[in-house]
Order: structure tokens, then sequence, then C-alpha cells
């Protein structure tokens, strides 16, 4: 046994099997007893209290994103993601502004409300459906790509690309094919991003890539805006299908709050919030400890790598009173940290929550009597699973179809 499993016996027994499952019970004991602890199953200190996770995330001197190691840059070159200070502020300001939440409801909440009634379309009538795969997922990435000014007829192009590059993002194994295929779709990519840059040149539109584009204070070259665009889409997909995911499984389970809900729409906002709170679709947000310090009276030491467990910060009863409980009118639910905080603070969150809002009331209006499928796969596959990113892997659901 090492000096550090001696020091924390809880995270030397944390289990990354475990906490796919139900991380919960495990960030509750680490809080009360080893609120920075060594978890030797990922060589990484877990930090779980919400007031250290925010003295970390606000503190990009000490605690970076960059790492040598980042097989995100290493497949899309330097972007928003692997960057702080200076460079960071560049390349995030004119993404910024095109993704500022009455610039997005101004121009994007019509395609969007379009787009949700046209999946919804597709199965209300048919009284069953996998809301994942029919609902969550489609309109997570064309919403994303939407925004963008991406062009639909490239979707099926774009999905095959993301594979590949999330296939290498994954490369834990350091694998050279996997890795080669990653970075050559990430050139192809680049190229079709290339070429409608050169269109919006000569017809500009109202798009997010235009105005990121012609930004006349923040210009950014060209390599800068493919990979923060390829960025963009890999944060904007997975993470908002989870969190879709996650509320119609919260929802699901709460048949009280519900009931309120589809009485007062107004209630919604606040009820997504609460789901964001309780069940993170991004659970962590790593970081690199630039030099020597000390966090909870634990040393550590320069290179060392943190996990900011937003999970547990959301949960941390100091700040949310009967943390554990899903409560719709949570005063405070909004300060979950789910999109974490700080420089790196979630860029497409509201785009986001106007997914959530315009998709979910749109789908409890629609689907009368919504209800997970009765069997005990259903069950199982719905429930959220996941250590970094959490949600339902099938929701399986029936309702009464409209006469
Ligand atoms: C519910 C859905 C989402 C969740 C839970 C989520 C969560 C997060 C979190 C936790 C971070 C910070 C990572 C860190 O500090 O290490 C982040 C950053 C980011 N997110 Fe999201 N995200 C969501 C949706 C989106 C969408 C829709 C987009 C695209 C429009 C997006 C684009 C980004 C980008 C580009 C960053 C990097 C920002 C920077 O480094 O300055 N995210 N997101």
């Amino acid at each position: 046994m090492t000096d550090r499993a001696r020091l924390f016996p809880l995270g030397d027994r944390i289990r990354l099997d475990h906490l796919a499952r139900d991380p919960y019970p495990h960030y509750r004991l680490l809080q009360q007893r080893e609120p920075v602890s060594w978890v030797g199953e990922t060589q990484q200190w877990f930090v779980t209290r919400r007031a250290d996770v925010l003295e970390v995330l606000y503190d990009a001197e000490t605690y970076t994103v960059a790492s040598p190691q980042s097989l995100l840059s290493d497949t899309l070159g330097e972007m928003m993601l692997s960057l702080d200070g200076a460079e960071h502020r560049r390349q995030r300001a004119p993404f910024a502004e095109a993704y500022q939440p009455r610039r997005l409801r101004r121009l994007h909440s019509d395609g969007i409300r379009d787009l949700v009634g046209r999946l919804i379309a597709s199965f209300a009538a048919r009284g069953e459906g996998e809301l994942m795969s029919e609902f969550c997922d489609p309109l997570a990435i064309i919403s994303v790509t939407g925004v963008l000014g991406l062009p639909l007829s490239d979707l099926d192009q774009i999905l095959v690309w993301y594979d590949d590059i999330a296939a290498a993002l994954a490369n834990f194994k350091r694998d050279e094919t996997v890795r080669a295929r990653g970075q050559a779709a990430v050139r192809a990519f680049g190229a079709e991003i290339h070429a409608h840059l050169q269109r919006l040149a000569i017809e500009p539109d109202e798009s997010a890539l235009c105005a990121i584009a012609q930004h006349p204070q923040h210009p950014l070259e060209e390599e800068a805006i493919v990979a923060n665009t390829i960025l963009t889409i890999f944060g904007g997909r997975e993470t908002t299908a989870a969190m879709l995911g996650n509320t119609i499984w919260a929802f699901l389970q709460h048949p009280e709050p519900l009931v309120e809900l589809r009485a007062d729409g107004s209630l919604l906002p606040n009820a997504l919030e609460e789901s964001l709170r309780w069940e993170a679709p991004v659970q962590t947000a790593t970081r690199h400890v630039t030099q020597p310090t000390t966090l909870q009276g634990v040393a550590l030491e320069r290179g060392e790598v943190l996990q900011c467990i937003l999970a547990a910060a959301n949960r941390d009863s100091v700040h949310f009173p009967a943390a554990e409980r899903f409560d719709i009118h949570r005063a405070n639910a909004a300060d979950h940290l789910s999109f974490a905080i700080g420089p790196h603070y979630c860029l497409g969150a509201p785009l986001a929550r106007l997914e959530g809002q315009l998709g979910l009331s749109a789908l409890l209006e629609a689907l009368p009597n919504l209800r997970l499928r009765e069997d005990a796969e259903a069950a199982t596959l719905a429930h959220p699973y996941g250590h970094e990113f959490r949600g339902p892997r099938a929701l399986h659901c029936c309702w009464d179809p409209a006469d």
C-alpha cells in the first residue's frame, strides 16, 4: 500500500465502474472525510466540496486546462479548452458574442421550435419510442450545427467525422491508427469549414460562424476558427442530449412535479436548472497544477491532475439543503456548477437552456401520459449512467397517442 493510499483510504477504494452506476454515496463520504482525496485508480486528486471546486475553477494560474498529454489538443490543435490566459480570452471572445442568450433567442428560437415540432411529429402518433435516439440526440446535434450555420445536407458526413474524432479523444491507449484517423477527420472537416467560410465571405448570413469569422474587433485566424468550431460541436452534442434525457428521466421518476409542470409551464426553467443540479450531464472538470500549492491542507505537486467533481459540488448540502431531493421549486437550483464556472464557463449554456426549454415543453404537451416502458431492461437503460458524461443509455417510453 502506498503512502497516499494509507492517507486517503476512501479515495483508494473508489472504482470507476461504481461511480458510473451511482457516484453520489461515494461523493458524500469523500465530502465529509476526504474532501481532497487521492484516487489511486485514476492517479488523480478528486475535489468534491463546492467551495473548493469554486476555488480551483476560478484560479486558472494555479490550476490550468493546458496539458502536454491532452488528447483534445493532440486531435483538434490549440483551442479554447486547451488554453488559459490572454490567448484563451482572444479565442473565446468572438465565440462568446455569437452565443449570447439574447442573440440566440432572437435568431434561433424559431428554427429550434420547428425542429422540435418535426422530431415529435415523426413519432407522436406511434404511442411509443426511444427518446434518446429519436429526440434528444437529433435535437442536440441538429441545433448545434444549425446555429453555426453548417448546411444540414452535410450532417451525415459530419457524423462520420464526429465518430472518428470521438475515438481519438478517447484514445487513452494511444493507438496510432486511431490518432491518425481522428486527425484526418479534423483535416477533412476543416476543409469543409474552409469552403463554407469562403461562401460566407461572398454571401454573409446571420449564423454564428459568420459572426465569428467576420467579427470586426476580434478577428481569428482560420486554424483557430476550425478547431474551436469542431470543439463547439463536440461540446454541444452528447452533453445536451444527456441533459434532455436526464431531465425526462427525472420528471418520470417524480410524478407530482410532473403534474405541476404540465399545469404551469412557467415552472420549467427552474425545473431544468434543478435537473442540471441533480444529475450533472458532465460530472467532472479536469485541471493541471502549475505550481506547488495546498488545497484543504493537502499538498499538491506541479503537474498533478485534479478532477473537480461538479456532480458532487451540486449535491453539497452546505449550499443545497436536502441536496439529494429533486425539488423543482428549489430557490438556488441555478447555483449548480454543471456548466462549470470561471474562464471556461460553458460557452453553449444559453443554447443548451434554449433547447431544453423549447424541447421539453413541447414534448410534455404532445405526449400525454408519458411513461417509461414497464420492463426491467427499459428501467436499467433509462437510469443515468457514466462517470464523466452521465445520461440515460436509452429512454424506451410510451404515451397515449393522439386520436
Ligand atoms: C447541458 C449541456 C452542456 C453541459 C452540461 C456542458 C458542460 C460544460 C462544462 C462543464 C464546461 C467546462 C469544462 C471545463 O471547465 O473543463 C463546458 C465548456 C464548454 N462548452 Fe459546454 N456544456 C453543455 C452544452 C454545450 C453546448 C450546447 C455547446 C455548444 C454550443 C457547448 C460548448 C462548450 C465549449 C466550446 C466549452 C469550452 C469553453 C472554454 O473553454 O472557454 N457546451 N461545457
